[in-house]
């Protein structure tokens, strides 16, 4: 009957919408495909020759690590600079409070405690530019708390 033709129509109509979205957000150039937790004392953060130096190291052919410092109100290294067509792990920790680590616009997204480590493997594939925010609050700052990541 044509009702039942609508009802299926319509169900169409939805799945689309959703693959859609899907696929946009897997059509972005930065992919987040894994991510995990380790334990870090936030007093030997200075310690962990990761954190140190906050830095992105070359640890493969197309294949990088990112030791990334949030502390009240700054991500350290700013910007973080990343190849195009590179697999990139990031280390992110915090020197003090809670903060987020929020790549606008993808699902590179992840909370950032003291004492622990957030471990992300994030793909890149086109040079871009996205900002870095904080979304956890922080304090009187907090919404100033942003950084920058460049796909060059
Ligand atoms: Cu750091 Cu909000």
């Amino acid at each position: 009957t044509y009702e039942k033709l609508w009802l299926v129509a319509a169900f169409l109509l939805i799945v689309g919408f959703i693959a859609t979205i899907t696929y946009g957000s897997v059509g972005l150039g930065i992919q987040m495909i894994d991510d995990s937790e380790e334990t870090l004392s936030p007093d030997d953060i200075n310690d962990d020759e990761r954190f140190g130096e906050p830095r992105v190291e070359q640890v493969g052919e197309n294949e990088y690590e990112a030791y990334v410092v949030a502390q009240t109100f700054i991500f350290q290294p700013d910007p973080i600079e990343i190849p195009a067509n590179s697999r990139v792990t990031f280390y992110v920790t915090s020197r003090d409070v809670i903060h987020g680590f929020d790549v606008v616009g993808t699902n590179t997204n992840t909370m950032v405690i003291p004492g622990e480590v957030s471990k992300m493997t994030v793909e890149f594939d086109e040079p871009d530019e996205y900002g870095i925010v904080c979304n956890e609050y922080c304090g009187d700052f907090h919404h100033t708390m942003e950084g920058q990541l460049n796909v060059v």
